[in-house]
């Protein structure tokens, strides 16, 4: 892909003795619980154990979360502007955060990464992928998760659930066409890259879940 070629960053890959765990899912999906049960277990188990959320995780990127879900000018934000913001975000999330961990053998824990643009703006938004795959190489570069846990849910049972919580106002005024779109996004992004993307049937139990988000993680960290 020529666009991806040219922007391409030099840096040598990354070898980093600690693991990098991505979760995903539409909105109301359980991630931010699970991503609690997990940490604590692998924190149990002896591990040192980072989280880190998307858009934010640093200063810079707060800010930039802060723009993306507070202003009310926001409600006029183009797609574009959003996808460079969320990019942005992570860019500086990689560098200052992330690699430094994973070089030091940590694990971190992402609550979103780079399958929420392809997924959202992507087949969201519908801006074109081929842009998006090379403003995430762009951001990321070689940063790419060991394992990336997809919670799968219906998004007419997600919605309900996340009522009443915080949430961006332009997300969640989406129609549930965006929703179900992202959905798919998700289900065709693990056709396409089932060895990293696991997708998770949220639906049943949280003790369920978890036992099976455990066992994906177990594989990976040893
Ligand atoms: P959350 O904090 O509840 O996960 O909400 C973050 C919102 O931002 C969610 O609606 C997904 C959206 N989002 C994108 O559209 N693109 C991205 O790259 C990221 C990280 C989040």
């Amino acid at each position: 892909m020529r666009a991806a070629s040219i922007i391409a960053p030099k840096t040598p890959p990354m070898t980093a003795p600690g693991k990098f765990i991505t979760f995903e899912g539409g909105e109301g999906c359980g991630k931010s619980t699970h991503i609690m049960y997990l940490i604590a277990r692998l924190r149990a188990a002896g591990h040192t154990v980072r989280a880190v959320r998307e858009p934010g995780g640093t200063d810079i990127g707060e800010q930039i979360r802060h723009v993306l879900q507070y202003s009310h000018q926001s409600l006029a934000m183009t797609p574009e502007t959003e996808l460079l913001l969320f990019c942005a975000s992570r860019a500086q999330l990689v560098r200052e955060v992330i690699r430094p961990a994973l070089r030091a053998g940590e694990i971190i824990v992402a609550d979103r990464f780079a399958d929420s643009t392809t997924v959202y703006q992507g087949a969201g938004r519908q801006l074109p992928l081929a842009t998006i795959a090379a403003l995430n190489q762009f951001a990321v570069g070689d940063c790419q998760p060991d394992l990336t846990v997809v919670l799968d849910l219906d998004p007419r049972v997600g919605l309900e659930r996340a009522r009443g919580r915080e949430l961006f106002d332009r997300m969640e005024n989406q129609s549930l066409e965006f929703y179900d779109r992202v959905r798919q996004g998700y289900l065709d992004l693990a056709r396409r890259e089932p060895d990293r993307v696991k997708i998770v049937d949220a639906h049943r139990s949280v003790a369920e879940v978890q036992q099976e988000i455990w066992e994906l993680t177990r594989h990976v960290v040893g």
